[in-house]
């Protein structure tokens, strides 16, 4: 499998499992089917193996020293930049920031771009299906700024239409803030017409693409957003590094979101003067075995090629919608015709959380509650509901355990 091939049919996922060390474990004397992907998806032994040469051989601070170790710290961390700019396709190196995560990249936009420039009055447009991550730190400004909430409604199989973005855009709206794919419903949105109908508007569009990267091809010259946000630990990298790929132009016009040490050029009591992009919005000493091992993530996703685990988990989504849609008494949550591999359901007489432990005792790990998207299941006027994901390791069989799992769970509480 080849990063560029055109998509394959000869995807070998028991091949790809096999990358992934922790999936060959038990729980409960049970062999592992893990379907929490969404949530944070496992690592290849070849990312945990570059973390650990980096750890063992090159670790040292960047930036900063001349010696050898500190020079090739920081040709692995900036490389690890260049890797995350050519995998998205954005224009430039100086636009990809490293952050926690897209929760960080997030904040850092709503409090370094938006809150200098946002008066009373002034809308931020949300969707109806946005994660937690994507609505609170829009709150916190609206109470610093006097700016307004608006949502764009979803329709009953979680859709979010281009034309329902535009009837809530207006002169007023300065920012609109979605994202790619729900983490609650898997529902895909058209990012490509919103970012066209916010910019027609004077809008500027932030992506929140956390759901997207692991499963999709993403051109980010083609999408021509403002600001897309992302997290490696769901694409197969370590947790506590993300990146905020922001606009140029915006990025340069932009105050620092924390101050220090690397985001400086000069320093004395009475005046600072800032780094350039990138290092302006990345104070302090940085996740360096973190970017060292998301970029061992892309080269993985890359030596699978995107497209055709794209189209692996495609085909187990049709698989398992197929199959859950026959289990009695269970009901899908999001029926959107384009769904990234997530399905979320209930299943009558059996509250979530008592699922999810049944399943565990089964071996099979589902999310189960409210995903971080509580609006979400406001809406479908459920208190939780349990989700399997998938991602490029998982199997049909997988399916079948969930299956049989859940037939437990239907025998237990019958
Ligand atoms: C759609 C979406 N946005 C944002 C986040 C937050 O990501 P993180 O916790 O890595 O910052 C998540 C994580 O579940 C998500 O699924």
């Amino acid at each position: 499998m080849n990063a560029n091939a055109a998509v394959t049919n000869d995807y070998d996922a028991e091949r790809v499992w096999r990358d992934f060390p922790i999936l060959r474990r038990e729980v409960h004397g049970r062999p592992l089917v893990f379907l929490d992907s969404a949530a944070s998806s496992q690592r290849p032994a070849s990312v945990v193996a570059a973390v650990e040469r980096y750890e063992t051989y090159s670790h040292a601070n960047v930036h900063r020293g001349v010696y050898q170790l500190s020079q090739e710290a920081t040709e692995l961390f900036e490389g690890a930049r260049e890797r995350v700019r050519r995998f998205l396709n954005a224009p430039d190196v100086n636009e990809v920031i490293f952050v926690r995560g897209t929760t960080e990249a997030i904040n850092l936009v709503a409090q370094s771009y938006a809150r200098p420039r946002l008066q009373p009055g002034d809308e931020i447009l949300l969707t109806a299906l946005e994660h937690h991550a994507n609505i609170v730190p829009w709150q916190l400004l609206a109470e610093q700024t006097g700016a307004v909430i608006k949502v764009v409604p979803m329709d009953r199989r979680g859709v979010i239409e281009v034309d329902a973005v535009s009837a809530q855009l207006n002169e007023r709206t300065r920012i609109v803030a979605c994202a790619h794919v729900s983490n609650a419903l898997g529902t895909v949105l058209p990012v490509r017409e919103i970012v066209q109908r916010a910019h027609a508007r004077g809008a500027v569009v932030l992506v929140d693409g956390a759901q997207a990267v692991p499963h999709q091809r993403v051109d980010l010259k083609a999408l021509d957003c403002d600001f897309y946000a992302f997290s490696a630990h769901k694409m197969y990298g370590p947790t506590g590094i993300g990146v905020l790929v922001g606009r140029e132009s915006l990025l340069e016009s932009m105050p620092p979101w924390q101050g220090g040490g690397d985001m400086i050029l000069t320093v004395t009591f009475e005046k600072t003067t800032y780094n350039a992009l990138p290092f302006k919005f990345e104070a302090g000493t940085p996740n360096i075995s973190g970017a060292v091992g998301m970029a061992a993530a892309i080269d993985y996703i890359d030596s699978l090629g995107i497209d055709n685990i794209h189209a692996h988990e495609q085909r187990l989504l049709a698989i398992a919608t197929g199959k859950l849609q026959r289990v009695p008494g269970l009901t899908i949550i999001g029926t959107a015709p384009q769904k990234a591999s997530v399905i979320s359901f209930t299943l009558d007489g059996i509250h979530p959380h008592d699922l999810g432990t049944i399943l565990d005792a089964e071996g099979v790990a589902v999310r189960t509650g409210h995903h971080c998207a509580m609006p979400v299941m406001e809406f479908f006027n459920v208190p939780a509901t349990a989700r399997a994901s998938f991602a490029c390791y998982s199997r049909e069989s997988d399916i079948d355990a969930l299956i049989a799992a859940l037939g437990k769970a239907r025998e237990v509480f019958g």
